[in-house]
């Protein structure tokens, strides 16, 4: 089989999906807190639209990273690009991402579900350290795009 030059169009709405689903994660969260608050002070909660919305957006989340991941090891993929030092440390954000995919959701479902109090300091570790390396995923896209002009961008794009 040849090597693609590009993701595929699933691994492309996949990719893109889940930063949309990312952010209806994180405008729930506030719904979310409020309703782990009363869980963990009065042992009950309403459960409001909101934390609905976090934990069915979160779980689904899991679910297409793990399609993700699925089709990263099944498929050929596109080239690494760069070298040395660089590739390093592209790779390292690209694995810390898929962890956070996996972790993030995992770490609340046991949190919520499981009524696992320590499970809910490692979402929020988890959520920081996500935010961080989407912060460096976001600034090496668009070193690529701006300063290297590889249009790298271009592997991610549909058309
Ligand atoms: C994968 C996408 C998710 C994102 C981006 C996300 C994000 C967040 C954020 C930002 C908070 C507030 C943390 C804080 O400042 O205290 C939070 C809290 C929480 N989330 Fe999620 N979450 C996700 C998935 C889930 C899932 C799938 C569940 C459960 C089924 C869940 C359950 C919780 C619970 C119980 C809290 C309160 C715990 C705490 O605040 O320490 N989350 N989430
Ligand atoms: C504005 C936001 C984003 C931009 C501009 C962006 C851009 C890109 C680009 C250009 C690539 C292709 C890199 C290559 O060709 O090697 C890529 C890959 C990737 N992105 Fe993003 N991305 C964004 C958001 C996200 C989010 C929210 C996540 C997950 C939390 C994510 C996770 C990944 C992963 C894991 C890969 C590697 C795919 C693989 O090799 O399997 N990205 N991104």
């Amino acid at each position: 089989m040849s090597q693609p030059t590009k993701f595929s169009k699933l691994q492309i709405v996949l990719h893109w999906g889940v930063l949309l689903l990312f952010l209806g994660s994180f405008f729930s969260h506030e719904a979310m807190k409020d309703s782990w608050r009363d869980l963990m002070r009065n042992g009950t909660t309403d459960g409001s639209i909101g934390t609905q919305v976090h934990v069915i957006v979160g779980i689904v989340i899991l679910a297409l990273a793990i399609w993700r991941l699925a089709l990263r090891h099944t498929k050929p993929q596109p080239a690494e690009v760069g070298s040395g030092l660089q590739a390093l440390l592209a790779k390292v954000v690209k694995i810390g991402l898929y962890v956070v995919m996996l972790v993030l959701p995992l770490s609340g479902m046991a949190a919520w579900f499981g009524g696992v109090r320590d499970a809910g300091e490692v979402h929020e570790v988890m959520f920081n350290l996500g935010l961080l390396l989407l912060g460096l995923h976001v600034a090496a896209a668009l070193f690529h795009q701006f300063v290297l002009k590889d249009n790298l961008m271009a592997r991610m794009k549909l058309r």
